[in-house]
């Protein structure tokens, strides 16, 4: 049976964390679903990860429908969350339900949009219209070039309170997932406990109530990944690898986020007042993105 928003607040109720991973093609939801990955985000990091771009700038709302079909054919038991790319949704309410349509039409049981207040009309039309909502606040990796660079947000207490009022306003708007990605953890943690949305964080520490990775990253097939990333593969052992390496690295994920084992303090950036950290993005060196040398 697939998941929905009930049964994924069961399991979290029940003590079990929540599981989600990009994915982009049938084959590999075949496989997250056989490992029991609750989540399958079909992100616009496919622009990066799939297209080779240097950013998620370039995808369109006909490339996620695409993949959304992909995935939704391949899987029977996740709940699907489709990414509204860059300016499918930024010019208004009207034209961002134009688009969520087409995805939700295409196959996905959730949309996706980056950003916080500002986009309380638009959430709360999607909602009123019956299309599930999640937001994304943190770092938002469709504004790349405003923020300088993919960086840790959050770190002075201005920004950490932007990112919380950002959360409740879209809570209020209807909105019922929300993706926290790159801040410390202290202020995932004031997002969680000011918010009864289903948290989930990447790069935002295991004060979530869930967790999503870019596969490619989680497979260690990204040359120079962020902090945030663990390598699932890493450590397997020799009857592990035979029973099908991938399979098992998402297996593993799955029970470490259930258990709240990932992510562990290796992968949690703390609170550095006023200093902006880079974040390695799309295999991009966290050292030389910190230098200023963003792709982006
Ligand atoms: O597009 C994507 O993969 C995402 C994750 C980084 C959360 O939005």
């Amino acid at each position: 049976m697939r998941h929905t928003l009930t049964t994924l607040r069961q399991q979290l109720a029940s003590g079990r964390k929540i599981s989600m991973l990009t994915c982009y093609d049938a084959g590999f939801a075949r496989m997250m679903d056989e490992a029991g990955v609750d989540c399958l985000l079909v992100g616009d990091s496919l622009g990066m990860v799939v297209q080779g771009n240097d950013s998620t700038l370039p995808v369109t709302v006909d490339d996620v429908c695409y993949h959304v079909g992909c995935v939704v054919r391949g899987s029977s038991r996740a709940w699907i969350v489709a990414d509204m790319p860059f300016g499918s949704y930024q010019e208004g309410p009207a034209i961002a339900l134009r688009n969520a349509v087409r995805l939700m039409q295409a196959g996905a049981h959730m949309v996706k949009l980056e950003g916080g207040a500002e986009l309380s009309e638009t959430v709360s039309l999607l909602v009123q219209t019956g299309i599930p909502v999640c937001g994304h606040v943190g770092l938002l990796p469709q504004r790349v070039h405003a923020m300088g660079g993919f960086r840790v947000q959050g770190r002075n207490e201005e920004d950490a309170e932007r990112i919380v009022a950002d959360a409740q306003a879209l809570e209020r708007a209807g909105a019922a997932m929300l993706v926290i990605e790159g801040v410390p953890e202290p202020v995932a943690r004031r997002v969680c406990e000011h918010t009864s949305l289903l948290t989930i964080g990447i790069g935002a520490s295991a004060a979530c109530d869930g967790q999503v990775l870019v596969m490619h990253d989680m497979l260690g097939l990204t040359a120079s990944p962020a902090r945030f990333v663990k390598d699932f593969t890493r450590g397997l052992t020799a009857t592990e690898k035979t029973d099908g390496i991938i399979l098992q690295a998402f297996r593993r994920y799955v029970q470490e986020v259930a258990d709240g084992v990932f992510p562990g303090p290796e992968h949690v950036y703390g609170v550095s007042s006023g200093k902006s950290e880079a974040v390695a993005y799309g295999g991009q060196n966290e050292a030389s993105a910190a230098a200023g040398k963003s792709k982006a």
